[in-house]
């Protein structure tokens, strides 16, 4: 499979299924999408839907069961371990709770520099630490906050140091996992902040998995809405927004504006097998008709971006 050309990154059929108690629950059910430079593609969608497991497998912290990802002309998911490493360079990741992803035991400046130190061990003590104290400073950290450990700062103040050791190898792409869904709200404007100016700065492509679609709007151009593991609506913000094609777009758009996006109902997700005998979101949609009981429409993809028989704008039959 090719790379799109010049992107920074290209996903085609991403699949992941986990064994579940009552059988395979297919988590991600074909994921597609590329980057350009200093493009922005949020994916959005209620609690268990696979945002993460979007997320993991883009990254390759678990590995689909099938599909590409493309970094720099490579395919990433079948790079040995060696490449890997060489190949995770080209992007960072900011997961949702900035605690666990730094060791509890190392100052704030060590952790940051971490990465740098594998990919040029040539670098003295010196060089690492300047290196660190000046992208610390970019996101807010003096050096003196630099000198702590984890617990000794608060948790938007975390959240920077790990955006910094996300950007110390100058990536051009970033994974961010609800990346302020852990911080009070008012950090939260903070953080979303630093992430505009330094995706303005550097030319960041970001793939910023929110479960808030405010937060969408400022940060993404494009975007994929997500329902039981199947992407059902994607395309530009404003479009997607201001005329919803899927119900279950729509729903989440008229749910609370700005707020957290409503759980699941129990058994309203698809079970195992369900979506094989027609569309998953079909006990929750005013829209449905008996053809959506017999047969599951296809994921949307970039030349369909609804999957949905009856879209909206579209009188039902
Ligand atoms: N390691 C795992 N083992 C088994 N099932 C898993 C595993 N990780 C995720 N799942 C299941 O896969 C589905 C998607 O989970 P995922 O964490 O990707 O959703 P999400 O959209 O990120 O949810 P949230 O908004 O709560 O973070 C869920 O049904 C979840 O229970
Ligand atoms: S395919 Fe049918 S059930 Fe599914 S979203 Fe469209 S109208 Fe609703
Ligand atoms: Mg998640």
């Amino acid at each position: 499979m090719v790379e799109s050309a010049g992107a920074v990154v290209s996903v085609k059929g991403l699949r992941k299924g986990y064994a579940g108690k009552q059988g395979r629950v297919q988590a991600l059910q074909g994921l597609d999408f590329t980057l350009q430079p200093g493009r922005s593609l949020a994916i959005v969608g209620e609690s268990g839907s696979g945002k993460t497991t979007a997320a993991m497998c883009v990254a390759k912290l678990v590995m689909p069961d099938a599909g590409a990802v493309h970094l720099a002309g490579t395919d990433f998911l079948q790079a040995d371990a060696r490449s890997s490493a060489r190949l995770r360079r080209h992007f960072g990741v900011v997961l949702q709770n900035p605690l666990t992803s730094l060791d509890p035991r190392v100052r704030i400046w060590r952790s940051v520099c971490e990465p740098l130190q594998v990919h040029e061990p040539g670098l003295t003590k010196a060089q690492l630490q300047e290196r660190a104290l000046a992208l610390l400073a970019r996101v807010g950290l003096d050096a003196n906050q630099a000198e702590r450990l984890p617990h000794q700062l608060s948790g938007g103040q975390l959240q920077r140091a790990v955006i910094a050791r996300a950007l110390i190898l100058r990536p051009q792409f970033v994974i961010l996992d609800e990346p302020t869904s852990a911080l009070d709200v008012s950090v939260q404007a903070q953080v979303l902040n630093l992430l505009c100016d330094l995706r303005d700065e550097f030319q960041l492509s970001y793939l910023f998995i929110t479960h808030n679609l405010a937060l969408v709007e400022i940060i993404a151009h494009e975007v994929l809405v997500m329902y039981a593991g199947a992407v059902v609506e994607r395309g530009p913000v404003h479009q997607v927004f201001a005329r919803p094609r899927h119900p279950y777009t729509a729903e989440l758009l008229a749910a609370v504006p700005g707020g957290p996006l409503a759980v699941a109902e129990p058994g309203a997700a698809a079970e195992p097998g369900f979506a094989a005998t027609g569309c998953a979101y079909r006990p929750r949609c005013p829209r449905a008709q008996a053809l959506c009981t017999e047969v599951q429409p296809a994921p949307a993809s970039e030349a369909a971006p609804v999957s949905c028989f009856f879209p909206l704008g579209e009188s039902p039959r």
